[in-house]
């Protein structure tokens, strides 16, 4: 698993939080990441306990720990999600950077269909205004056409290596991942629309205006209403 800044208190703390937001009968998102993983073992704790929900899984990480944990699953076309519960590497009120760990195309469209998502956190990922690099999932033939509208959007992509793996990052669907740094993204909705539509990128991680609410990790943990 990548390595992130935050303690591993404060990412279980925000993961408990959300846990606790899920209600019997509901369908729930399962993100990915340290912090969703929080909220994914206290779902499971609660499931043993007699609380009757479904998951759909964002990645084989989700999958594999809600298995794990004894979260009974379905898939989207079972039921949409009623709430979904994902990490994101920053946040700047209800925009996120998300694609730390090469997840963020199941995510996008498994949050997206939610009726809420909430954003489980520690402090070390706010922002003002959003300037971590922008994971971009792109087919692997496309790789040098992606770089090429990056850069002319005046952006900096670089292919994400793999670590205990000689080359680049594959991800669950089989592509490649460029990090794109573009500084600070002041109109987040623009950069998005012209990454989409980008020939040749499955999908990159800014979800802007997704977030309904945050559940911030430090000494203690913070709700708000995005
Ligand atoms: C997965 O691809 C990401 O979108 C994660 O949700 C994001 O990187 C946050 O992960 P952590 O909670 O591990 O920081």
């Amino acid at each position: 698993m990548k390595a992130t800044d935050g303690s591993e208190d404060a990412k279980r703390r925000a993961g408990e939080s959300a846990a606790d937001r899920v209600e019997d009968g509901m369908v729930v998102g399962l993100g990915t990441g340290s912090t969703t993983a929080h909220a994914i073992r206290t779902l499971g704790d609660r499931v043993e306990a007699g609380l009757d929900v479904r998951g759909i899984p964002t990645s084989y990480q989700s999958r594999a720990l809600a298995r794990e944990v004894g979260i009974p699953l379905v898939t989207l076309e079972d039921a949409l999600p009623n709430v979904a519960i994902d990490g994101a590497d920053q946040f700047a009120g209800a925009h996120l950077v998300k694609g730390g760990g090469a997840a963020h195309a199941r995510e996008k469209f498994v949050d997206a269909s939610a009726d809420r998502l909430l954003v489980v956190a520690d402090e070390t990922k706010r922002a003002d205004v959003l300037d971590h690099p922008i994971p971009v999932e792109v087919l692997p033939d496309a790789v040098p056409v992606v770089e090429r509208a990056v850069r002319a959007e005046g952006g900096d992509p670089t292919l994400r290596s793999a670590e205990r793996k000689d080359g680049p990052v594959v991800t669950d669907n089989g592509n490649l991942v460029l990090d794109c740094a573009f500084g600070p993204v002041e109109a987040p909705a623009d950069l998005a629309a012209t990454l989409s539509a980008t020939p040749g990128c499955v999908e990159h991680g800014l979800f802007v205006g997704l977030a309904d609410e945050l559940h911030v990790g430090g000494e203690t943990v913070t709700v708000e209403r995005v």
